[in-house]
């Protein structure tokens, strides 16, 4: 049930994100349309890996799709993990610019440097063969990948809730993201070897 929300709410993010890929600025967002203007390469770029990475992780996660189809995982993760490279080079060129200042930008370039570093350790973890901890920093990027679905609904709640826009973003900013990590980071603690932590378990069946 998780999954399959996830997954909605993730192809949801790509179909709104994808229209930015005609440069059409009219599907810009709108209080920042003159400055994407200004920046189109660097957001072609972050849109383009996002899309990649947003559209192939969630399927990373389907214990049925590693068992029967492990070669599709394995190419899929190559596609997740250049699309986070690719997004998040773009990601740490558009903070600067980001809506909401200096406030907004700092927690978009962590989030940058943070989905880089987790996604790298994952993919070193598996060249190492330790599948545990590949899933455990898997996990790890997927949830900040994730940020792009919180981040809107987050927006959206402050929107309905009539708060200050400028003020909300600058807090989303950060709230989309720091809350999935700790959640993800709390659900993939190492338990010691005689137990294995839940989300070992749930995945080893
Ligand atoms: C998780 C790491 C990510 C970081 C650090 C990041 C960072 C950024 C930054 C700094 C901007 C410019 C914001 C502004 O102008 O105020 C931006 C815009 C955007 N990003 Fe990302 N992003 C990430 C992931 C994603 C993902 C996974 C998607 C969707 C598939 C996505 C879709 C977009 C879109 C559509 C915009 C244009 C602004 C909008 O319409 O909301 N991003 N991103």
């Amino acid at each position: 049930m998780g999954w399959l929300v996830t997954t909605l709410l993730s192809v949801l993010a790509v179909a709104y994100a994808a229209r930015y890929l005609t440069l059409d600025p009219a599907v810009f967002f709108s209080r920042q349309r003159a400055v994407y203007l200004r920046h189109e390469l660097p957001l072609a770029v972050h849109i383009s890996g996002a899309v990649v990475a947003m559209a192939t992780g969630p399927w990373q996660f389907s214990g049925r799709l590693r068992r029967r189809r492990p070669r599709l995982h394995r190419r899929l993760g190559v596609a997740y993990l250049l699309g986070c490279l690719v997004a998040g080079i773009g990601a740490l060129l558009l903070a600067p610019i980001a809506y909401g200042g200096p406030v907004a930008g700092l927690g978009f370039a962590a989030l940058a440097v943070a989905w880089l570093v987790t996604g790298a350790i994952g993919l070193r973890m598996i060249l190492r063969r330790r599948v545990a901890d590949h899933r455990r920093w898997m996990l790890r990027s997927f949830a900040l990948t994730f940020a792009a679905v919180m981040l809107r609904l987050m927006l959206g709640v402050a929107g309905a809730l009539h708060l200050d826009f400028r003020a909300s973003y600058q807090a989303v900013a950060w709230l989309s993201w720091l809350p999935n990590l700790i959640l993800a980071w709390w659900f993939t603690r190492p338990r010691g070897r005689a137990h294995g932590s839940a989300h070992d378990r749930a995945h080893d069946r």
